[in-house]
């Protein structure tokens, strides 16, 4: 596979060193800041380019690659946008442009393109997603067990709740017809029954914890997911920038997510 790396920062970077472990390429570095800073081409060698532009000036158009961006909320929107008009296949793990997603999908669909996104490449994470829905659906029907959750990340976090914690709470909201609303903020109230509490707690260097209890008088049932660093991230986007590689090459086009790539 030979890869673009859109955005290096703490994922570009770790991506970088695990794509090389994997055997993949990296073609070129795309980070405006990065390049600014006229920092020393990338550990494989590969050069850091302001865009996707000013990379084809100089090596001609983009072909045979699959970029991989994790670059800044803001600068999301663009890079899929030129992705999507130059054809590139593209792995999304930036957040934050999600309104746009139906404009942008339609895009690559219109172009014969792909694009792969999720709020977490996590294989952990959204393995944890199916068991979270399964659990639901299968406690629903006791109405003796409450159900609630919540979340731990470091004191650099910028957001709260996590993506990954509105996906949770979508999963158990789906199949708990007893729960229709999450309520996130502090409550100094008793919250409704059919209300899920998510709560969220910001300390130390926590990688991310995500926790879902069902309580009921007699006992409690707890799942949840222990991120252990950002590995689980990276490898997670490389499978599936890999699945996605052999789509591309097998000539299946369309957008998708990791529930296509579980699939
Ligand atoms: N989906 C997932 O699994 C997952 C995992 C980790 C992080 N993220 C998301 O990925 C993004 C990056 O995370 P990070 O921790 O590496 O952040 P970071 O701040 O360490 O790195 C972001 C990099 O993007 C660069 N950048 C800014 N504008 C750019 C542009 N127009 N084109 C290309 N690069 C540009 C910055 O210079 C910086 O180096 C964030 O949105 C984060 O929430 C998603």
């Amino acid at each position: 596979m030979n890869i673009i790396l859109s955005g290096y920062g703490k994922m570009g970077r770790l991506l970088e060193n695990r794509a090389a472990e994997r055997g993949h390429g990296v073609a070129a570095v795309i980070d405006p800041f990065a390049a600014a800073s006229g920092e020393a081409a990338s550990l494989t060698g590969a050069g850091i380019f302001d865009t996707i532009d000013s990379f084809e000036k100089r090596n001609g158009p983009v072909c045979g690659c699959i970029a991989l961006d994790f670059s800044r909320p803001d600068a999301a929107e663009r890079n899929i946008r030129t992705f999507a008009e130059k054809k590139i296949p593209a792995l999304v793990g930036t957040t934050g442009w999600y309104d746009k997603l139906d404009e942008l999908g339609a895009l690559f669909e219109r172009n014969q393109g792909s694009l792969l996104w999720a709020s977490n490449f996590s294989l952990g994470v959204n393995i944890f997603y199916r068991i979270a829905a399964y659990c639901a659906a299968l406690i629903d029907p006791y109405d003796e067990y409450d159900a609630g959750a919540y979340e731990t990340h470091h004191n650099q976090k910028a957001d709260s709740p996590s993506g990954t914690a509105k996906m949770i709470a979508g999963h158990v909201l789906k199949n708990m017809k007893r729960k229709t609303k999450a309520v996130w903020d502090k409550l100094d109230r008793p919250p409704k029954p059919e209300e899920l509490h998510f709560s969220s707690l910001r300390v130390g260097a926590e990688p991310g914890v995500h926790g879902l209890v069902f309580d009921s008088a007699a006992d409690s049932i707890e799942i949840r997911h222990t991120a252990r660093n950002r590995e689980g991230l990276v490898s997670g986007a490389l499978i599936a920038a890999e699945w996605l590689d052999r789509n591309v090459r097998a000539g299946r086009h369309g957008v998708f997510t990791m529930d296509d790539v579980l699939a």
